[in-house]
């Protein structure tokens, strides 16, 4: 079974899915979750899984030391995969090179990248947005798509409202690339 380190910083309604997927299907195990803050409801769901839960508190964009010690902290885990799920951070080191690592992103990127991008797609009048996951590299939402699929933006919604639906998709999209990237259905290698 391929073992998967997951980030998140806040909720984890996508490290929920994943734990839930994880303990249904025994095709990948989550090794732990690395949160970048203390106090979040993802390290809430983690415990009630036995999933260790480390908390590496960010400092500041300036801090190599939190980039060094979040690169050295999941390479210790020996991941088969590292999966960004929420994870509100930019990972400036080059933790995606010595270890294959994927992002969840509520858009449909290139359109919309950065940490607004539910609110970006609304502002900008989008009719359609959506979820993508890809594969993570040096830039902000750069990487090689693996899945996208569109959402509809209804009249009336708002920032809340819409980001709920997208990440009802996200959640199974998510788990989906996941599952196909641990049982070798994927290949993200060149
Ligand atoms: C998800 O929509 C994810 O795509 C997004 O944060 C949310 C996490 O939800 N990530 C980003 O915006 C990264 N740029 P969750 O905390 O409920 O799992």
């Amino acid at each position: 079974m391929k073992s998967i380190v997951v980030l998140a910083s806040g909720n984890g309604s996508l490290f929920q899915a994943l734990a839930d997927a994880s303990a249904q299907e025994k095709i990948f195990s989550i090794s732990a979750l690395v949160v970048d803050r203390k106090d979040t409801y993802a390290v809430t769901r983690a415990t009630k899984f036995g999933i260790p839960a480390i908390e590496i508190p960010f400092v500041d964009y300036e801090d190599d030391h939190w980039q060094r010690l979040l690169k050295e902290t999941v390479l210790s885990l020996q991941p088969d995969l590292v999966v960004s799920a929420g994870f509100m951070r930019i990972i400036r080191s080059d933790l995606f090179l010595k270890c294959p690592t994927i992002n969840a992103h509520p858009s449909l990127l290139p359109e919309f990248p950065g940490a607004h991008a539910v609110q970006d797609a609304l502002a900008a009048g989008a009719d359609v947005t959506g979820a993508t996951v890809h594969l993570m590299d040096a830039g902000i939402d750069t990487g090689r798509i693996l899945a996208q699929k569109e959402v509809v933006v209804l009249p009336g919604d708002t920032s809340a409202t819409l980001h709920e639906r997208i990440k009802t998709v996200e959640q199974i999209q998510l788990v989906s690339v996941v599952t196909d990237i641990c049982s070798g259905k994927l290949k993200i290698g060149e």
